[in-house]
């Protein structure tokens, strides 16, 4: 059988569905919840998401497949929201422990497959943005052991799935700096660690602000975020790109006229050790710049995020010794409302292999909490069905 995820409307389904009649569907029907980026689908319940709501046994339909289609309107980059959090509630496909893959550190596959997948991206699309699509594929195959069979690009005006929201305005204030975590993690986010390291160096007024508290309330959000002169968005890597909740927000944003113009600068951080496996989500972040007219005032990409958010909750030295620069010359930037080129930081003297070797242990601790053991993790789901099949 063959899979196909999709985020087309009714109509625009009904005009191709015969050709994939006998494909399980994974299709938008408005209850699919963001991943929490609890790791449940690794250390409790191993190759299933612990939310249940239909879209939990994406690993084992991924599994099943002899092959993949993915159908998404082209968004900054990547995939829509509903498609990224299909993809963001598929974790469980690939196991916790690493591997070094095409040089760079990479999870292990929990099942023996390499998938063959064929992407098609909807909308208007220039050379530019195709090869920014083309990139952050590459980089979803290469995460999640996928092989790319096609990528084809369908210009179409006003792809259906796109949501219309009502326009909101509101006067920017430049005195004003809000710190955006967009993980849904919260308080206990490396996100919010790396955050609160900037805050006290910022001088103007400056307000700190969980995504995870307005989840569908993105209107009152959006008043708030258009308010601001500057926002410093935190933001963790979900395969290869922007979190599903946090595009949805950016999404609706796009809806809002701000007066007077607008900073945005980013601080992304990511569970393997090579920064530059941000540069997608980087991009991504321009491109919704660009779309919302937004100045990008730059960022810093760390790598090894979940080491160096409780490093540099201690101290700025040793292994954060760089990502403590990143930071600092940052708030100089956000204080001046000016410009840098994005800063790549990961740890500093601390070797890739023992990073590898460090996180991998962690995964079993993390089982046995729950009454696993360690071959537990390990374990396939061959036999079950998706409820939204
Ligand atoms: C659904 C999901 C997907 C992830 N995908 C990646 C990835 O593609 N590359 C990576 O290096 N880390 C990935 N991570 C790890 C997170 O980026 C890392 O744990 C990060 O420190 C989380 O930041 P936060 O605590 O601010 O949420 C992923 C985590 C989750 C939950």
């Amino acid at each position: 059988m063959n899979l196909l995820i999709h985020d087309l409307n009714e109509e625009e389904w009904n005009r191709i569905s015969e050709k994939y009649t006998g494909w399980e569907i994974i299709s938008d029907d408005g209850t699919i919840k963001p991943c929490i980026g609890c790791f449940g689908c690794w250390v409790k319940t191993p190759g299933r998401c612990v939310i249940k709501d239909g879209y939990d046994n994406m690993g084992a339909a991924i599994h099943r497949a002899d092959e993949i289609t993915v159908i998404s309107r082209y968004t900054y980059g990547g995939f829509s929201p509903f498609v990224k959090n299909v993809f963001d509630r598929s974790i469980g496909w690939v196991l916790p422990f690493f591997e070094i893959y095409q040089g760079e550190m990479h999870h292990k596959r929990r099942y023996p497959e390499d998938k063959p997948i064929t992407f098609i991206f909807r909308g208007q699309m220039n050379d530019s943005d195709k090869a920014k699509a083309r990139s952050y594929v590459e980089a979803v195959c290469r995460n999640f052991h996928g092989i790319i069979k096609d990528i084809i690009f369908e210009e179409c005006e006003t792809p259906g799935c796109k949501l219309s929201h009502n326009k909101i305005s509101v006067k920017s204030n430049p005195e004003k700096i809000i710190l955006l975590n967009c993980s849904l993690r919260g308080n206990n986010s490396n996100s919010k660690k790396f955050l609160d390291r900037i805050a006290p160096n910022i001088k103007a007024n400056s307000e700190s602000v969980n995504l995870s508290s307005y989840i569908n309330r993105y209107d009152e959000l959006s008043e708030i975020l258009g308010s601001a002169g500057s926002i410093v968005l935190g933001i963790p890597l979900y395969v290869d790109g922007i979190p599903s909740e946090c595009l949805r927000m950016m999404e609706r944003l796009e809806h809002c006229d701000t007066e007077g113009a607008k900073h945005i600068y980013v601080v992304s951080n990511m569970g393997f050790y090579e920064c530059t496996q941000l540069r997608n989500l980087m991009s991504m972040v321009k491109s919704w710049c660009n779309h919302c007219g937004y100045i990008y005032g730059g960022g810093v990409a760390i790598g090894g995020g979940e080491m160096m958010g409780s490093v540099l909750s201690s101290t700025d030295k040793g292994p954060a010794k760089i990502v403590a620069e990143g930071l600092n010359n940052l708030a100089d930037a956000i204080n001046e409302s000016k410009e840098i080129a994005d800063i790549y930081a990961g740890p500093l003297h601390f070797p890739r292999a023992l990073y590898m070797l460090a996180a991998s242990s962690g995964w079993p601790i993390a089982a046995k909490k729950n009454g696993l053991k360690k071959k537990d993790l390990y374990r396939k789901e061959e036999s079950a069905v998706s409820s939204k099949s």
